[in-house]
């Protein structure tokens, strides 16, 4: 079996088991399963940029590079953050493109792929993941790289219409077309992707691959899953602060609606307080019964369209609070620190309503931990965005349009007041999916048909 090579923006602390973000999650608990090389950014910024060094954890080596200072903000927070982040979730009013961003983003692609062709044999699989590095297949390429590249993108793959609102947009979609296998979430993203193809490029998908000069690409969707078993048991682990915690809440007869995501502007968050808001005006008799728990650790905090969604949130958060607050209860408790999975996954499980709402997410991994994390007896419900990803295979959720309050606050009522046996009927549903699409059959999906022999191993390309 041909070794894997993983390439991501950052290399995750395999030794630690707490992570935040999607990314990192799924390809920990996937690599610890199947070992190979995982390779990318270290996370540290040093003044200069220095060579990569490795390290060997269980079955994984880990390959990772720091990044200069001006990397670290033309790169990674200035074009990947800034540039395709929010394009790439329809945010085009966010875009904030500036000099020098596409040139250190190109750069350190290139410096990526000098770094890791000494580490790469001639069979290995390279699989490149995420919007940061999406020009490493041509870069690979120009140094003579003859490997199977995959890459798979986490994130939402935009209309057509939009990515050409870049100036770059050919370009971009160039850099796919060096891999051999692209790999999407949805099947939205799909369509967005191949209708750019078809109609910008005027390719053909011929055999399921569409040809490009002399190699070939296909494109598939491969939605991301979690270790439903693993966050399960973890989630049945009740740390003793949120033992006493629940047992208060019970004590009481005080229910609790959850939201988990990192503090990023396409999570829908000032739209789900609101709705909260909205509840608690419409439905008096929650008041002092149903909290709201939202944790969202920082990230990205040095782009300008972070610190603001940061501001808004708190001032809401505040204003909700002065309105409903009791001396004696606290309507929003909103947490803006990194909390650990040991904690949250217990934190789920105690929840009568997991409340998703991103205005637009790539998959979005915490519905579908919400649903994991569940007692199958009495299972919370789970109110999920239609725009996010996961409502593609967890169509058995209460599904709402994000942008439309109204909705959500009912649907929050809906979930509250939901009888055991639909709560049970659904929930069996969703866990069916989350279990049968987990991390590791999204990773063996993937490299199968990377594997596949195609044209591009005949053409020597
Ligand atoms: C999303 C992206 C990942 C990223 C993660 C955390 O899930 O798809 O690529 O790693 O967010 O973001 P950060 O900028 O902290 O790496």
């Amino acid at each position: 079996m041909p070794r894997v090579v993983i390439v991501s923006n950052r290399v995750a602390d395999l030794r630690k088991k707490s992570q935040t973000g999607g990314l990192a999650v799924a390809l920990a608990d996937a690599m610890r399963e199947r070992g190979g090389i995982w390779f990318g950014w270290s996370g540290e910024t040093k003044e200069e940029a220095a060579p990569a060094v490795a390290e060997t954890i269980g079955r994984v080596a880990a390959v990772s590079l720091p990044l200069s200072r001006r990397e670290v903000e033309e790169y990674y927070l200035g074009y990947a953050n800034s540039v395709l982040w929010p394009l790439f979730h329809y945010r085009l009013d966010l875009v904030d493109h500036r000099p020098n961003f596409l040139d250190t983003y190109a750069a350190v692609n290139r410096r990526f792929a000098t770094e890791l062709v000494p580490y790469l044999e001639e069979d290995d699989l390279v699989w490149v993941q995420d919007y940061h590095l999406m020009p490493l297949a041509a870069r690979l390429r120009e140094l003579g790289c003859r490997n199977r590249i995959g890459f798979f993108l986490h994130i939402p793959f935009p209309p057509p219409d939009m990515l050409a609102a870049t100036s770059n947009h050919r370009e971009m979609v160039e850099w796919l077309l060096e891999f051999d296998l692209v790999g999407l979430q949805t099947s939205t993203d799909v369509g967005n992707l191949t209708r750019y193809l078809e109609e910008h490029m005027g390719l053909e998908e011929i055999g399921g691959a569409y040809r490009h000069g002399s190699r070939q690409v296909r494109v598939e969707r491969f939605p991301i899953g979690i270790d439903p078993v693993g966050f399960a048991a973890m989630a049945r682990e009740e740390p003793d602060d949120v033992a006493i915690d629940l047992m208060r809440r019970k004590l009481l007869g005080q229910r609790q609606i959850i939201g988990v995501d990192r503090l990023d502007y396409s999570k829908g968050l000032p739209e789900r307080l609101r709705a909260y808001g909205r509840l608690l005006v419409q439905h008096p008799e929650y008041e002092r019964v149903v909290s709201f728990l939202q944790i969202a650790p920082p990230t990205r905090e040095d782009v300008d369209a972070y610190a603001e969604i940061r501001l808004e949130l708190e001032a809401l958060a505040g204003s909700i609070n002065g309105r409903f607050a009791e001396f004696n209860w606290t309507p929003i408790r909103y947490i803006h620190r990194p909390v650990s999975r040991e904690k949250l996954a217990p934190l789920l499980r105690a929840s009568d309503v997991g409340f998703v709402t991103p205005l637009r997410d790539g998959m979005n991994l915490v519905a579908k931990e919400y649903v994991a994390a569940q007692d199958v007896e009495d299972p919370g419900v789970l109110v999920l965005s239609r725009f996010a990803g996961a409502a593609e295979e967890l169509d058995a959720a209460l599904l709402v349009n994000p942008y439309d309050v109204d909705e959500m606050s009912r649907r929050l009522h809906q979930a509250l007041e939901m009888p055991l046996a639909e709560r049970r009927r659904r929930h069996e549903e969703l866990l069916e999916k989350v279990m049968r699409q987990n991390a590791t059959a999204w990773l063996e999906s993937f490299l199968e048909v990377l594997e596949r022999p195609d044209g591009n191993q005949e053409a020597g390309t």
